[in-house]
């Protein structure tokens, strides 16, 4: 880690309009930064609870809970597969001290309703961004809007630098706790004039100085370099996912039997999600088979109502209200992927299949 993260970090803060950027070495490591930040720094305890939503990927979790945090978990909106607004003011409790929200598949949550909530009952608003780079709400970037954001680069991503991440904050002082946390809590990353901690002159002293629990979360500099060149592409790169998606929409035309994620306002598209009807004739495991038999890969919606996976015994959580609508997802959910590139041809086979599954051919 040196120069070319420095750079990576640089233009990256730059091109979401945020003044701090932390590369690390993947997107959960960027969420294990972001929440380990919160907890060191004294805004959030141990036993407090964060409100999740009831659909997203592991490791939106797994910190949490890894820095003595509770879930709460949430429903999500069956249209956006966000985390349902209307059902946050009843889920709140006493122990209460959070929202994670998360931008699904590319999809921008409804930051006014967000930010409006959290100013209500003083909860600290942070964003696990990793899939929904480029995404914006109310033409702010996705990201900015939490006291962090997150994102990811991994190769299936809207960037890619194989393995990668950045937390993106304007807070100082997170910063400088982001900057020892990443590498081994030492204070060599920290400015001179940080208030985390004053350095002794004799950079004897600090080269091995520890003064947090922290972890080596660190980038390497060929992904930062990657980077360097990827982010100069980003707006094109989601510009054509965008035209991706509208071509699809216009390929499938009238086709009936499912409903599909629906963009609260500028969605980067990720991927293309889909829900198969309860009373569709064609279920969703034989739409997945005959697609996969195409040659077609298919995902489940992230990981269905995450509640649903075994995983969850090991996780201290409580479930707000009944998870309806991520327990459709779950059953009748999927997504293909999306990609920067002119994506016609694939989009046309890929609705032919979905043509003759839901015809019954
Ligand atoms: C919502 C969400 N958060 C975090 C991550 C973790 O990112 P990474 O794969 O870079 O560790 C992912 C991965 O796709 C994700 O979808």
């Amino acid at each position: 880690m040196g120069a070319e993260v420095k750079s990576y970090e640089a233009d990256f803060a730059a091109h979401f309009g945020s003044r701090y950027a932390v590369m690390v070495s993947s997107g959960s490591a960027a969420n294990l930064l972001g929440i380990a930040a919160l907890v060191y720094s004294g805004r959030l305890k141990a036993g407090d609870e964060v409100i999740v939503p009831a659909v997203s990927w592991s490791t939106t979790y797994f910190p949490l809970t890894q820095m003595g945090l509770r879930l709460r978990f949430v429903d999500i909106d069956p249209d956006t597969l966000n985390i349902d607004v209307a059902l946050l003011d009843a889920a709140i409790t006493d122990a209460t001290r959070m929202v994670f929200a998360v931008n699904l598949l590319g999809n921008p949550c409804d930051y006014s309703q967000l930010r409006a909530i959290c100013e209500a009952h003083d909860l600290i608003l942070a964003e696990d961004n990793c899939e929904s780079m480029g995404a914006s709400f109310q033409e702010k970037m996705c990201g900015t809007f939490g006291v962090f954001g997150t994102f990811s680069s991994f190769y299936s991503h809207h960037i890619a630098t194989m393995e990668g991440g950045v937390v993106l904050t304007d807070d100082e002082e997170l910063y400088h706790f982001m900057l020892s946390l990443r590498a081994h809590g030492w204070t060599r990353d920290l400015p001179k004039t940080s208030q985390l901690y004053s350095k002794n002159p004799d950079p004897f002293y600090e080269s091995y100085n520890f003064i947090l629990p922290g972890f080596n979360l660190r980038p390497l500099e060929m992904e930062a370099a990657i980077g360097r060149e990827q982010i100069i592409k980003l707006d094109g790169l989601v510009s054509q996912r965008i035209l991706n998606e509208a071509y699809l929409k216009e390929a499938l035309g009238g086709l009936r039997g499912f409903r599909r994620q629906r963009p609260l306002q500028q969605s980067s598209w990720f991927g293309f999600a889909f829900i198969i009807d309860p009373d569709c004739d064609v279920s969703r495991d034989q739409v997945v088979k005959q697609l996969t038999n195409s040659g077609i890969e298919v995902r489940p919606i992230v990981a269905g109502n995450f509640t649903r996976n075994p995983v969850i015994s090991y996780l201290p959580h409580s479930i707000a209200a009944p998870l309806t609508a991520a327990d459709d997802i779950h059953k009748n959910g999927f997504f293909v992927g999306n990609h920067g590139h002119d994506m016609r041809r694939e989009l046309d086979y890929f609705a032919s299949v979905m043509s003759d599954v839901l015809n019954g051919k």
